[in-house]
């Protein structure tokens, strides 16, 4: 039997913001949107974890479901965006929800100081989801740039337009963003531009409490994270430099090791852990990848950075990047700084 005795002075979620709230007002709005996100994660890792017993593994509808990323959608990816989205709602702090699951920006009619703007991949990594390997929820929160609470009726289309705005807006804005993966353990890591910390859900008590307070990416590291089946169509400099570091020719000098599970969240929260890069590079296939910059790249970036990391499309900086689209992808590269400095030389 577990014999661990959490003292009532346990670091739960909820304590921890509590006290960041009292330390700093600002952080004060932020701690309902954590509540009910920390509830939404809670209610998700419980699906995940029984999803071959309550038949909820398998594409939504029996198949054919197709997102507007042309993804055939899984059960659990229409449940998840359901549960994010009536979780925040009800705080009545958000007037817009951008999420991959939903074609447009959903305008949140419940809101009534809506100061903030959530994007979210409900469920990333879902297409593991039938084997049971880890997944994961990402979220970022933004203010609203233009007020777009809805009067009447008249104004629906401009306050529409008005809520595309507030969501298209650079990695730089953000002012919260995090992840809960969902594996061997529940962990929610995320920061509010002071740090990162991440807690573990306790099942004992129901509880994510306080187990890697002020993560710091290591310097450099020894393990790359690409989905080398593609490697035929990468940029030569990037093959160059898999072939090099595989090869302990590059800068350390070490033989890096290869591991990619294929859902980001599990990558890079090994990577922010363990050190060296991630990456879904564009190719003469996809010149901008896979990953989705507003709720996948972006988030993932301000932790890596806060975390004393760097975050890459191999040319800029992601967090400066203005979206066009909602759903518009870029190429990722994220992890130790001293890796992915090196990774940016070699695509000069
Ligand atoms: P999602 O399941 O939210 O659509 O995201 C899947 C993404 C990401 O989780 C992962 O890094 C990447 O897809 C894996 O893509 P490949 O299978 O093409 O490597
Ligand atoms: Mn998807
Ligand atoms: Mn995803
Ligand atoms: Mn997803």
């Amino acid at each position: 039997a577990d014999t661990t005795v959490h003292s009532a002075s346990a670091m739960t979620l909820s304590r921890f913001m509590l006290e960041q709230s009292m330390k700093n007002q600002e952080y004060q709005e932020l701690e309902a949107l954590m509540s009910s996100i920390q509830v939404a994660c809670k209610m998700i890792a419980n699906l995940v974890s029984r999803a071959g017993i309550t038949d909820l593994t398998g594409m939504q509808g029996g198949g054919g479901s197709v997102n507007i990323q042309g993804e055939e959608q899984k059960k659990l990816d229409v449940i998840s965006n359901d549960i994010l989205k009536e979780c925040l709602r009800y705080t009545g702090k958000l007037g817009v929800i951008a999420s991959e699951e939903e074609d447009h920006p959903v305008l949140v009619e419940e809101a009534f100081s809506a100061k903030y703007v959530a994007v979210f991949d409900p469920l990333d990594g879902s297409s593991n989801i039938d084997a049971a390997i880890s997944t994961g929820t990402i979220f970022g929160i933004f203010e609203e740039k233009e007020e777009c609470l809805v009067e009447d009726d008249a104004d629906l289309d401009e306050a529409r337009l008005k809520c595309l705005l507030n969501t298209l807006q650079p990695g730089d804005n953000l002012v919260a963003a995090g992840y809960c993966m969902y594996s061997s353990s529940t962990i929610l890591v995320f920061t509010m531009g002071n740090g990162v910390n991440g807690f573990t859900l306790d099942p004992t008590i129901g509880e994510f409490v306080l187990t890697h307070p002020n993560i710091q990416v290591p310097k450099r590291g020894k393990i790359y994270s690409f989905n080398e089946a593609n490697s035929p169509d990468w940029d030569t400099g990037l093959q160059n430099y898999v072939e090099a570091i595989k090869s302990g020719k590059g800068e350390s000098g070490a033989r890096y090791s290869s591991r990619y599970i294929g859902s980001m969240v599990g990558d890079v929260h090994r990577t922010l852990l363990y050190g060296g890069i991630f990456g879904y590079p564009g190719d003469k296939k996809n010149p901008n990848g896979k990953l989705r910059l507003l709720y996948e790249a972006a988030p993932m970036s301000f932790i890596v950075e806060q975390a004393g990391g760097k975050s890459t499309t191999g040319k800029e900086r992601i967090m400066n990047i203005h979206p066009e689209q909602v759903h518009q992808r870029v190429p990722t590269f994220l992890g130790s700084a001293d890796d992915v400095t090196e990774l940016e030389k070699s695509l000069k």
